[in-house]
């Protein structure tokens, strides 16, 4: 059974229809990559799944997690499922963490709202999580987020995000406000969670080059609607729709397009 199944999901705000008609599925483990231009309503969909989106906007179609609608489910079980099954990690960071507590305290609180633990054990959990992602986990623990660089607060919000081992992880553009080699440390990481884990990963981009590596699977959104949603080798050597060649077009040669299908090196 797929991790997550979307189908025929339109997202409404006044009179205007946002999302058309978008469906697809994600397998367990699978890296499904979601691409298109600013606009093309990447960010409505991923939030769709969470339920993150306010009371304006208004639903047609299903969302399911493990066959489970997620458009039934009460307040209180859409928080429980939100971190212990489904998390985000977003392109501002800053956005996970206020700076008026410590990293710390975010993830002592965290770790309150879904389990019984006590302090101590609530520490170790937080700090082994930072150090999973390259952290240090006691200065960081200790540290406020302006105390720490654009790379680290992504990694502390991926360390975050992964802490009860959700089964779908949904990255929403994480690492188009890092330079190119933070960005690859942080693909790699997410990578490495992945395998570990075992979750899927929702990767959200509008650039393919972001995409391109460690993706199983990509669909590519435009204006609102999906064009086309395939494996990724069929994506890069065969693009079916005129604005997937498009895209593909930013990545120069056929060359680096073999490369981007073995080896990411040439990337950034
Ligand atoms: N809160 C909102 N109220 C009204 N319209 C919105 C709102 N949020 C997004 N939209 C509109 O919905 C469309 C899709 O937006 P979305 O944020 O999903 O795009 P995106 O693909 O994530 O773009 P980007 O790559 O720039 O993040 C856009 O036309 C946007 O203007
Ligand atoms: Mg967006």
């Amino acid at each position: 059974m797929s991790v997550l199944s979307i189908k025929d999901l339109s997202i409404h705000h006044k009179m205007e229809t946002l999302v058309r008609s978008v469906s697809f599925e994600i397998e367990e483990g699978e890296w499904h990559a979601l691409i298109g231009q600013s606009g093309s309503g990447k960010s409505l969909t991923a939030s769709a799944i969470g339920q993150l989106l306010s009371k304006q906007f208004s639903f047609s179609g299903s969302i399911s997690l493990k066959g489970q609608s997620l458009f039934d489910l009460s307040k209180k079980e859409l928080r429980n499922i939100r971190g212990r099954e489904i998390s985000y990690i977003f392109q501002d960071y800053t956005s996970s963490f206020t700076p008026f507590y410590t990293i710390g305290k975010h993830f002592d609180e965290y770790i309150k709202t879904h389990l019984s633990l006590n302090k101590k054990e609530r520490r170790e959990m937080a700090t082994s999580a930072l150090e999973a992602v390259n952290l240090e986990g006691e200065r960081v623990y200790k540290s406020y987020s302006f105390q720490m660089s654009g790379g680290q607060l992504q990694r502390a919000a991926i360390a975050l995000a992964m802490l009860l081992k959700p089964k779908l992880l949904i990255a929403d553009e994480p690492t188009t406000a890092l330079d190119s080699v933070t960005s690859k440390h942080i693909l790699e990481l997410i990578q490495k969670l992945r395998v570990e884990t075992k979750c899927s990963v929702l990767f959200i981009t509008h650039d393919l080059r972001h995409a391109r590596k460690y993706a199983d699977h990509i669909s590519v959104m435009k204006e609102g609607e999906i064009i086309e949603s395939n494996a990724k080798k069929e994506i890069i050597y065969a693009p079916k729709h005129p604005y997937t060649a498009q895209l593909l077009s930013a990545i120069p040669t056929i060359s680096d397009r073999v490369s981007a299908l073995e080896n990411v090196e040439v990337l950034y």
